[in-house]
């Protein structure tokens, strides 16, 4: 092969090489041990003295050509073929799968669904008022005394003289029934603030369902009836619920309900103190003050009214032993639920 032809088609081969297998083959071709290149340049030593300088440029010449375009043809071809032609991770099916954690409703709001779910089967609409409430709403629209020590300082918090955080979600009633006519048929969701000196069953903050229905006739066997069903609904259709008089401002007659105990069925264990009962809710029906207040005749309408603590029927439901997991943010506590 002459030189202007072995040069051309050092410059074809090398540049043109497609992958790294044809690159290589052309390497081997023109500088491996037997390659035109070496040949060449194994000429010099053999070539007479005259010839010698003017090969020996030209060998030389030759390979520092194909060393030159060979390096960039490696490179250029390093830049575009994609890395799984150099590795590919093994896989071992035997690892453990990545771990997909993903974000998921607090405990509370789970519960408040749930809760919220069951009393909208039971034709319950939501209603809705402030955390920051008046002063009128919370306590003196609901028949509270004057003196009445829940409108302590110990117990409220107070924003000014007439305005506080809600110490239950019963100023929901007052305002939805100032605005609507009866039948009503509501529940309030929400959280609630006292002045507690907190403790594994007290916190500044929690949660209560409020349930109102006013109609004409409404009577006491209605409001056991729906307590029954809702609390059957959330803890199983054995549970029993039993009614002990009680007192609020905002009911007459009241009473407090208990379940009997979802771990021994009623016969005594130490999740309810060994009495086979656990309370769970206050209710009466609507005291004819409140009607008066925001203007309904209690000698035509009459209604029932309930509050739930959401935290503790979550305690309950899920085995939850200390009030304040539900507010900690310790995921440790969050993720099991
Ligand atoms: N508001 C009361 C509380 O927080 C609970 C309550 C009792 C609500 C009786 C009611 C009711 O609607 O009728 O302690």
């Amino acid at each position: 092969m002459d030189v202007e032809s072995l040069e051309k088609s050092i410059e074809q081969d090398i540049t043109h090489a497609k992958d790294f297998d044809d690159l290589e083959q052309a390497r081997i071709r023109y500088l491996g041990r037997k390659g035109h290149v070496t040949a060449l340049l194994k000429e010099i030593k053999t070539a007479s003295a005259k010839d010698r300088p003017r090969i020996g440029a030209m060998a030389n010449r030759l390979k520092e050509l194909a060393e030159g375009l060979h390096a960039s043809r490696l490179a250029e071809l390093y830049s575009t073929q994609s890395l799984s032609k150099f590795y590919t991770p093994p896989v071992d099916p035997t690892l453990p799968a990545h771990d997909v954690t993903t974000g998921h409703r607090h405990i509370i709001s789970q519960t408040f669904n749930e809760m919220k779910r069951i009393f909208h089967g039971m034709g319950y609409s939501l209603a809705e008022g402030p955390d920051v409430e008046l002063e009128y709403y919370n306590f003196q629209a609901l028949n509270f005394p004057d003196n009445h020590p829940s409108r302590d300082l110990q117990d409220t918090f107070y924003v000014t003289d007439d305005i506080l955080l809600r110490t239950h979600t019963s100023p929901v009633q007052v305002r939805f029934m100032e605005n609507n006519k009866p039948p009503l048929k509501i529940i309030a969701a929400g959280r609630v603030y006292r002045n507690e000196t907190i403790d594994p069953s007290h916190a500044a903050e929690f949660h209560q369902i409020e349930g109102l229905y006013v109609d004409r006739d409404v009577s006491m066997a209605d409001l056991k009836q729906d307590v029954e069903i809702m609390i059957r609904q959330l803890f199983g259709s054995k549970t029993k619920v039993r009614f002990r008089p009680h007192f609020f401002p905002f009911t007459e007659p009241s009473a407090e309900a208990d379940m009997s105990c979802f771990a021994c069925s009623g016969k005594g264990c130490p999740a309810c103190g060994k009495s086979g009962w656990i309370e769970i809710l206050g209710a009466g029906m609507v005291h004819p003050n409140v009607f008066r207040a925001i203007g309904y005749d209690p000698e035509q309408y009459s209604g029932f009214a309930f509050g739930i603590g959401v935290d503790r029927i979550a305690m309950l439901k899920y085995g939850i032993d200390d009030l304040r997991h539900f507010l900690n943010n310790d995921l440790r506590f969050s993720y099991q639920f």
